[in-house]
């Protein structure tokens, strides 16, 4: 284990540590673990000094372990992954796993990550989420066939996100097209898919996945857009790494389902999870921005908008979708 990730695991039941106890664990100076405290708020963590008492976080954080991942998943799950990788601190989980398509199969293969510091978004954006306060989870799949199309997969993997949290109590959720992980039209999460096709017709897909578990007050003020997280939705929170279990297992599930049925396989459900269906919203496309009404999604998963009495359709690229409230 790096010398962080222990200062963090040693912090993580959020009690006083000394500076003395610390720096004789790791086997560095006082000062040293002062340097290092100094960098954990470069982390998103919030880490109190108290002359006399040590160094504390300012909450428990449930660090993730992938043998506690694995506990909540069924044998046939556990079975079915290839490679768990649980890391401290990376760039980004998907770049991370594009990269690791050079070098070979990345089928099956689930990386986890406490803190990006380059977090992906959809359209270019950044998506923050401080050390431990979420999930930033990417799966890598490999299909014999290109799936016919991506952004009806990555409808399907809003639908797994929301029965993975169905699962675990948190039922109030729904979806914004394309993917967004909804309650109360304010975002709990994200879904970013990164593919390679090759010539023979198969492909690769990243499927990136980032929930908000428990956002400091001041993440829910930097993010642009209207965010919510787990512990604000219900008075208790919830085990960082049951979650990780089930939402692994209703991916593979999903993608199991999805190679033979296609998208007819959740289409169904993804509609009961609509939250926008028959809603007035403003479209945002690179160039201009369309007004009208949310008619649903048709059978590829292309946003229906309803514009001056015309029914137009929209694939998920570089668009964005403002709700009028
Ligand atoms: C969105 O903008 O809604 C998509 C957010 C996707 C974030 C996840 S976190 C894990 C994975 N790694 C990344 O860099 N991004 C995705």
């Amino acid at each position: 284990m790096d010398k962080q990730r222990h200062l963090i695991s040693r912090l993580a039941d959020g009690h006083f540590h000394s500076g003395e106890s610390l720096a004789k664990e790791m086997g560095i100076s006082r000062a040293a673990v002062w340097k290092r405290i100094k960098t954990l708020t470069d982390c998103g963590l919030d880490v109190y000094s108290v002359r006399g008492k040590g160094y504390r976080l300012s909450r428990v954080i449930e660090l993730l372990d992938s043998n506690r991942i694995c506990v909540g998943m069924s044998v046939d799950a556990v079975a079915g992954i290839n490679e768990l990788q649980v890391l401290s601190v990376l760039d980004s989980t998907n770049q991370y796993l594009h990269q690791r398509l050079n070098e070979g199969s990345i089928h099956a293969v689930v990386v986890l990550a406490e803190f990006q510091k380059k977090g992906k978004g959809r359209r270019g954006n950044d998506w923050l989420s401080p050390y431990g306060s979420g999930l930033c989870l990417s799966l890598g799949w490999h299909f014999q066939s290109t799936p016919g199309s991506y952004t009806a997969l990555s409808l399907a993997c809003g639908v797994a996100v929301c029965r993975s949290l169905q699962r675990l109590g948190i039922g109030e959720v729904g979806l914004k097209w394309p993917n967004d992980i909804i309650n109360n039209d304010r975002k709990l999460g994200g879904i970013l898919l990164e593919s390679r096709s090759e010539t023979a017709g198969c492909s690769d897909v990243v499927i990136g996945i980032g929930i908000n578990i428990h956002l400091p007050d001041s993440s829910i003020k930097a993010i642009p857009q209207p965010v919510i997280d787990i512990s604000r939705m219900r008075q208790h929170s919830i085990s960082r790494n049951a979650l990780c279990g089930v939402l692994i297992e209703e991916l593979f599930n999903m993608l199991e389902d999805y190679q033979t049925r296609g998208f007819t396989s959740c289409i169904d459900e993804w509609r009961r999870l609509d939250t926008l269906k028959g809603r007035e919203a403003d479209l945002v496309l690179p160039d201009d921005t369309l007004s009208g009404e949310i008619l649903g999604i048709d059978e590829n998963g292309l946003l229906l908008m309803r514009v001056d009495g015309d029914t137009l359709r929209f694939s998920s690229g570089e668009l964005s979708l403002r709700v009028q409230s």
